[in-house]
């Protein structure tokens, strides 16, 4: 069975927007979102121009780990763009027709998100090629003799694309995106600065040491520092005056077993088990989610990412290895 992890870059119930009621941790504006500066440049360069033209921005990719703030960003853009902001994921993207309602309710100007877009179905995705190339739907209606083709006029949209996975993208759907960019795991500086924000909007006191040390081991990812956050103020507000200091945030983290690199029990369940079973011959995939009992896509978006960004794992043509660093790391070597 997976085990629930405060590490983890999937999007919890505890994030939602809606459970801290009318408080949202996430930026609006460019200058309230803190690190990834060379997409901020780039992104302000593209969105200057698209206004001083009156018209609306050529589609967006976004790309990188989960957690770093894709969706943020799209809605950021939306915010700058003063255009209305459509978010959808493409597992819930259905059918054809499922998108076509989509498209065709769009309004002007509009800007629609389609995170996890890596996941459309071919035959969703087909609809997308002429609609963002020609803001055209192009749609078979009926099955057999009775179908026909229609092809109806789109309203000028911008679509922001997010996805973990570039490499599963299929090339006519890439090449249709006239920006693609690539979120960077933060600086820890950034990581800290983003831990002190949202203390402050959480009316939550933490002193900077122990700001510093929630950073050090948030896996340089902002919605896990929020998380972390978040969980070390509940320990502050049952065992303490509610107050983070470093004797508290150390205690919490202590609780949530989260070491000083910030990986937790099921990181190092996996390495181990991964030394344990095959030393420093290459694993497969499907092979670390056997062990783990995680889905393969789990291992590939949730684990490795920050283990490879830590070079603790380093991937061949023939499986995953896993470094000398992280046998040290667990006392293994
Ligand atoms: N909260 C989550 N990500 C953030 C970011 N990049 N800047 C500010 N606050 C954030």
């Amino acid at each position: 069975m997976a085990i629930e992890r405060v590490v983890d870059t999937s999007i919890h119930e505890d994030d939602s927007d809606e459970k801290i009621v009318e408080i949202s941790l996430r930026p609006t504006t460019f200058s309230e979102y803190i690190g990834q500066r060379r997409l901020k440049t780039n992104l302000k360069l593209a969105i200057d121009a698209a206004k001083k033209r009156g018209d609306v921005m050529d589609h967006v990719l976004l790309y990188g780990p989960p957690g770093l703030g894709k969706t943020t960003m799209a809605g950021v853009i939306a915010h700058e763009m003063n255009a209305n902001f459509r978010a959808t994921a493409a597992p819930s993207i259905e059918k054809a027709g499922d998108l076509a309602s989509i498209l065709t309710n769009l309004a002007d100007g509009d800007i629609l998100f389609i995170d996890e877009i890596h996941r459309l179905r071919r035959a969703v995705e087909e609809i997308l090629y002429s609609a963002m190339e020609d803001y055209k739907l192009d749609i078979v209606i009926g099955k057999g003799p009775a179908a026909r083709s229609v092809k109806l006029d789109l309203p000028r949209f911008t679509l922001i694309g997010a996805t973990t996975q570039t490499g599963n993208l299929a090339a006519p759907l890439r090449d249709r995106f006239g920006h693609a960019f690539r979120l960077e795991y933060y600086a820890n500086n950034d990581i800290r600065q983003i831990i002190e924000r949202s203390a402050k909007i959480l009316d939550t006191k933490i002193e900077p040491a122990a700001a510093d040390l929630l950073a050090q081991r948030a896996r340089l990812t902002p919605r896990i520092a929020n998380r972390l956050l978040k969980r070390v103020r509940d320990y502050a507000d049952v065992n303490g005056d509610g107050i983070i200091d470093t004797a508290i945030a150390h205690d919490a983290l202590r609780m949530l077993e989260i070491d000083e690199l910030g990986l937790d029990p099921a990181d190092r369940n996996m390495l181990t088990l991964m030394i344990e079973k095959y030393g420093d011959k290459p694993v497969g995939l499907n092979t670390i989610a056997a062990l783990t009992g995680d889905e393969a896509s789990t291992i590939e978006d949730y684990y490795e990412p920050f283990l490879m960004q830590l070079g603790m794992i380093q991937r061949t043509p023939r499986g995953r290895v896993v470094t000398d660093l992280a046998k040290k790391h667990l006392g293994l070597a």
